[in-house]
């Protein structure tokens, strides 16, 4: 028998429901990205990193136990603001056990780059979904930096590196638009004599960049003929300890930002958004499909802007959104869906292969999760076109959250506007990115049935 909290579909089942005006002002969790890299850079800097609004997601207290055990001291102080004392670069010691990064990609990509160029071996695994994500495209060109691999078949976890104690300076042009692969080059970079120069054919998220510069890094970036940029860090530097404010993440906003767009009525406002011109494509498509979003008191911490959104309640419409953009709205294509599944008319997101292997297979998971809402969906290659139903799609799906934080948080907030509730298998995953979400969204006014908080 199924009840709220005992379902057959596991005890993290949740139900998004028809939602009455979402109203309110909303702490939103600080920003993922910046919150790992604030951890490794203060962990290999001399002297007292300390961050204020660091995400408290599982996800980074896999970066913070993974740098306590290369030995840098990372505490919590109970006003929750977050000190480390690092080691300096290239004094990372050899961990004791296994290094387990749960469901993250970023702990795992980046750290590999930083270990890669200190002379001790680790032992990686993760979960599930980190298990079949694909490795090689870190692991190839920090081979080339002297880098030791072995991985399991197809460059997978669990597996085994020796980082080198004479580190040769590459020139590497990204294969794929990547911050994660960008940011570990630059991380090995750091532990290497001379320049290393990452060249990027499209920009992608520059906290590693804002960051190592902050820190006391010296990185030039060039405007090259044909449109890339050039990357150059010089080896060696002595960092040193800073103070980090986190931004809140704008990919985490995402699902409140859509739902008040979404839900007639609302009007909620998100104090502190981080801004950063690469990450803001959510944003700027929302806008052009005519959502009411309006940017206030805008600032900058160490080169990130951050600002202030008001977000009401909008009649959406279809329309294009190029290839070029998707590393500036990586991983919000999913909740941009359930928008594009309430607009009137065509909605066509271009170039999402990297959609593919992220924490799930999430192309697969868009068309099937929103067919099974009631969207008609179609799939051309690397392109999605969704057809919106100008105003509440039909709803009444079970989906499957296949261990992805981001397809739970998408399809609550699809049953939050739906005619019928939307129920997923599992929430916990929420988690890795934006614990305190099913709170924070029952707060605004949110109908989401279950037991987890
Ligand atoms: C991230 C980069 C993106 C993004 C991920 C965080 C980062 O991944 O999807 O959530 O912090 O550098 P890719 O670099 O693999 O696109």
């Amino acid at each position: 028998m199924s009840t709220p909290t005992a379902s057959p579909l596991g005890p993290g089942r949740l139900v998004g429901r028809r939602s009455g005006p979402l109203t309110g002002t909303v702490a939103v969790p600080g920003d993922k990205s910046i919150s790992h890299r604030a951890l490794m850079f203060g962990g290999i800097a001399v002297g007292e990193t300390v961050i204020h609004g660091l995400l408290e997601g599982e996800d980074v207290h896999r970066t913070a136990a993974a740098m306590r055990a290369m030995g840098a001291e990372v505490a919590r102080g109970a006003d929750g603001v977050w000190r480390i004392a690092g080691r300096g670069v290239g004094a990372l010691v050899e961990p004791a056990d296994v290094l387990d990064l749960g469901n993250s990609g970023t702990s795992t990509r980046l750290l590999l780059g930083l270990i890669a160029t200190n002379p001790i071996t680790a032992f990686v695994t993760g979960d599930a979904s980190l298990r079949r994500r694909p490795m090689a495209r870190v692991t190839d060109p920090l081979t080339r930096i002297g880098a030791h691999f072995v991985t399991r078949s197809g460059g997978r976890l669990p597996l085994a590196v020796t980082g080198t104690d004479a580190p040769l300076p590459i020139e590497y042009r990204l294969p794929v638009a990547s911050a994660q692969v960008k940011s570990a080059v630059l991380l090995a970079g750091i532990n290497t004599p001379g320049t290393t120069t990452v060249i990027e054919p499209v920009p992608t998220r520059d906290h590693s960049e804002l960051m190592l510069r902050h820190f006391g890094a010296e990185l030039h970036v060039e405007a090259l003929p044909d449109g890339a940029s050039a990357i150059a860090l010089t080896g060696q530097p002595e960092l040193t300890g800073r103070v980090v404010n986190v931004p809140a993440d704008p990919s985490s906003a995402a699902f409140p930002i859509v739902a008040a767009v979404l839900v007639p009525g609302s009007r909620v406002v998100f104090p502190g958004v981080g801004l950063n011109p690469r990450r803001v494509g959510l944003i700027e498509t929302l806008v052009e499909m005519g959502a009411d979003i309006r940017i206030e008191n805008r600032r900058s911490e160490a080169g990130e802007p951050t600002g202030d959104l008001i977000v009401s309640a909008s009649e959406l419409r279809g329309v294009e959104v190029p290839a070029s953009r998707a590393p500036a709205m990586i991983d919000e294509y999913l909740i941009l869906g359930v928008a594009a599944a309430c607009a009137r008319g065509k909605t066509v997101m271009r170039g999402l292969s990297e959609l593919r292997v992220k924490e799930s297979d999430r192309l697969t998971a868009l068309v099937q999760g929103l067919t099974a809402c009631g969207a008609t969906v179609s799939v051309d290659g690397d392109d999605v076109t969704v057809t919106g139903c100008a105003g509440a799609p039909a709803g009444g799906a079970a989906i499957a959250t296949n261990l992805d934080h981001r397809i739970a948080m998408s399809f609550l907030v699809m049953g939050m506007v739906a005619r019928e509730p939307v129920t997923i298998d599992d929430g916990q995953p929420i988690d890795t990115s934006f614990p305190g979400f099913i709170a924070l969204m029952r707060g605004l006014g949110a109908a989401i049935d279950g037991p987890l908080a």
